[in-house]
């Protein structure tokens, strides 16, 4: 049983076609690798999937739950996105603690602060920066900052976490204790993962399965080994081997 499922899904933006989707499922635990050349329409589908971008069609079965995403109520839209949470390539730090940029969420749904102190710290020995709780954010590292930002995002126990090229500005130490803690996470949580990433090595060592995404579309779609050494298309082959696809 998929725990989330688009069907007939279409995006344009100024009459002009960004992402066409046929049908799309993924399972639950899994952590699914996004690839494609750079403007193939990856950050748009982890925006429509997170409910920032309406399509023109298309519906999405989430965890059970059938909307209907070109005419999503608001309110609806928010119930979801609550069960979601979504790292962008450039960590935001708000200018206080360490603590106050993980516990923002929290707060904002009015949890108490006993509970909110938990969940904090909990996040933080995950992405391994609980001595860092009471630091000025400003003052951390790229790669401490980006990882509070997977915290922030962590700390709300969400089903699906999007995360969208969060290595790309990294240097390879840090692209390398990203990905520990993003196994940490997954293996302490079993949260469904989606990866967008132009590392194909790091797609291979986190992903249980790729798809790769191509002119709008979602050219090929397998389980991690298969996708690397059995491409089906010329398209994916030739971007496996480093060749330029247009
Ligand atoms: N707001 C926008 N207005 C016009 N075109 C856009 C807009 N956002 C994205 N696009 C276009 O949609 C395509 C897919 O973009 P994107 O999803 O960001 O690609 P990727 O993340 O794979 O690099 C690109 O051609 C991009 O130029
Ligand atoms: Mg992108």
């Amino acid at each position: 049983m998929p725990q989330l499922h688009l069907k007939h899904l279409h995006v344009a933006i100024e009459k002009k076609s960004i992402l066409t989707i046929e049908q799309m499922s993924l399972a639950c635990g899994k952590i699914y690798g996004i690839v494609g050349p750079s403007g193939s329409g990856k950050s748009t589908l982890l925006r429509v999937v997170n409910l920032l971008q309406k399509p023109l069609t298309g519906t999405m079965n989430y965890w059970g739950e059938e909307v209907d995403l070109a005419s999503l109520s608001h309110a609806k839209a928010l119930a979801i996105q609550r069960q979601m949470a979504f790292v962008a390539q450039q960590p935001v730090m708000f200018h206080t603690s360490v603590f106050d940029n993980v516990a923002m969420g929290l707060r904002y749904r009015k949890l108490d602060r006993k509970t909110i102190r938990e969940r904090v710290s909990e996040a933080l020995q995950l992405v391994d920066l609980a001595d860092r709780i009471h630091q000025q954010a400003a003052t951390l590292s790229g790669g401490e900052a980006q990882r509070v930002a997977l915290a922030r995002a962590i700390v709300l126990n969400p089903r699906l976490l999007l995360l969208d090229e969060p290595t790309a500005s990294l240097d390879p130490a840090n692209v390398s204790i990203f990905e520990q803690v993003i196994k940490g996470i997954h293996q302490q949580r079993g949260t469904t993962i989606m990866i967008v990433t132009h590392n194909l090595p790091q797609a291979k060592r986190l992903a249980d399965h790729c798809l790769f995404v191509h002119k709008g579309r979602i050219v090929e779609s397998a389980d991690t080994s298969t996708f690397f050494d059995q491409p089906q298309s010329q398209e994916l082959a030739d971007f496996i081997s480093g060749r330029m696809i247009y």
